[in-house]
């Protein structure tokens, strides 16, 4: 599909988000695992939610769509049936992950758990993404795991069963890694230690806690004993991977004013709010409420005069999946910005820093590669033209973003790509600039 968009007048109004996709994942996986049955609702839209809902399918676990309960929320609810802490079935099939890493490594942590065969795989772009993060430790612990390319990448055969605890030292900074290790801990015997090197988005942790696991949070230090976890009821808030959109089109544009509703605030995710904070952003956050553990609240942005700043170090995680999107607010903003210790965007659903670069330089923006991030120089006028997505949801909503900033015509190709986590962008974007969708 290829998506024509032009400069927004005025931007102004209010959205409700999708389900945050990372906790929509751990509240169906860790529920599957659990000894009763739980409602989720605000589930996560798109491509991702179908793979981890298939892969667990695929294994003997009864989902079923449910009427939603009548709340300020309007996403889907599903009914989570528990295997009794364990009895998965074989799969008949391959498992399909899709384009999801996330469901590709949480989903690996649990057939490790399995004292049966499975076969996991994922698209072209998964295919091509690092796995023996997962499958080192994962085979330290007792899994037997072979890969394709000299056991590093999907698709990974897998035999669980057995497991023992470990000590692992993360070499980096993955949440979902870290996520597959405690998932496998669970059920191993004795007790497994994850020593972080630097904090990345902690769902998992919050929600094993909340379903009675043995877990203790020591600094960068996790330790999970063996545990069996109690069903939770969980109502996942709005995604602020995806609100992050929708905050920097309103910082950018000169008459701007959008609030969006729910969104989840958990510290590990709102790198974008403290960066754009620091870029002089008139953002306000209100109305703060806990769902399920998790912190979260209204967001109001307006019209903003942005000045150039560093991201670095341990901001990175924070904002690992906002970093196009935070780039394009760069282009806008009075000043340098640059990005170092983000080499992991490379091994994302495309490489992330080469697609930023190349979008944003086609449309006018004035920055560079570097090996870990790029350099940005601020306020270059951006003038619509043909841009690709490189099949990335990320990359699709960056240049949607701009294409409503940018004079002239912006023509977006592979624009479907949103459909990987947020179906409903396209019209959502159409809404908030006052122009009827194509
Ligand atoms: C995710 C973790 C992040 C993020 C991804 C979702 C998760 O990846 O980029 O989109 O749900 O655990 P890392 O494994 O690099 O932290």
């Amino acid at each position: 599909m290829i998506k024509s968009l032009t400069k927004a007048k005025k931007i102004n109004g209010i959205i409700s988000l999708p389900g945050d996709k990372s906790i929509s994942h751990r509240a169906m996986l860790l529920n599957s695992m659990s000894n009763g049955s739980a409602l989720i609702s605000n589930f996560c839209h798109g491509d991702d939610r179908n793979a981890m809902i298939n892969c667990l399918r695929g294994i003997g676990v009864n989902i079923e769509k449910v009427e939603s309960p009548d709340t300020e929320y309007s996403n889907d609810t599903f009914l989570v049936k528990g295997n009794e802490n364990g009895n998965f079935s074989t799969p008949s099939y391959v498992l399909d992950a899709g384009n999801s890493g996330t469901t590709f490594r949480l989903v690996s942590g649990l057939l490790a758990t399995q004292n049966f065969e499975s076969i996991i795989s994922g698209d072209d772009s998964l295919r091509s993404r690092p796995m023996d993060r997962i499958i080192l430790p994962l085979t330290e612990m007792g899994a037997k795991i072979t890969g394709a390319n000299d056991n590093s990448f999907a698709p990974l055969k897998i035999r669980g069963g057995d497991l023992y605890g470990i000590n692992y030292k993360m070499p980096v900074a993955s949440a979902q890694v870290k996520s597959c290790i405690m998932i496998a801990g669970t059920k191993a015997s004795g007790s497994t230690t994850i020593i972080q090197p630097k904090f990345s988005r902690d769902h998992t942790e919050r929600m094993l806690k909340a379903m009675g696991a043995d877990i203790t949070i020591d600094n960068l230090t996790i330790e999970i004993k063996p545990s069996n976890l109690s069903s939770l009821d969980v109502t996942v808030p709005g995604d602020i991977s995806g609100a992050a959109f929708w905050m920097v089109l309103a910082s950018c544009h000169t008459d701007a004013c959008i609030t969006l509703k729910r969104v989840g605030l958990n510290p590990s995710r709102t790198g974008i709010i403290e960066v754009l904070k620091m870029m002089g952003a008139n953002i306000h956050v209100s109305n703060f409420i806990e769902e399920a553990g998790e912190p979260c609240g209204d967001i109001k942005v307006q019209s903003s005069e942005l000045n150039g700043v560093t991201i670095e170090g341990d901001l990175i995680p924070k904002v690992i999946d906002e970093i196009p999107i935070l780039s394009l607010a760069a282009c806008f903003a009075k000043g340098e910005t640059i990005i170092k210790d983000a080499q992991e965007l490379r091994v994302k659903e495309s490489d992330r820093i080469a697609a930023t670069v190349n979008g944003l330089s086609r449309l006018g923006a004035n920055l560079k590669e570097t090996t870990d991030g790029m350099v940005i120089a601020g306020q270059s006028k951006l003038i619509g033209t043909d841009v690709d997505t490189f099949n990335d949801h990320r990359i699709a909503m960056t240049m949607g973003i701009a294409g409503v900033l940018a004079d002239g015509i912006t023509e977006i190709h592979k624009a479907d790509a949103n459909n990987i986590s947020y179906p409903s962008f396209w019209k959502q974007l159409s809404i908030i600039t006052g122009k009827p969708e194509d």
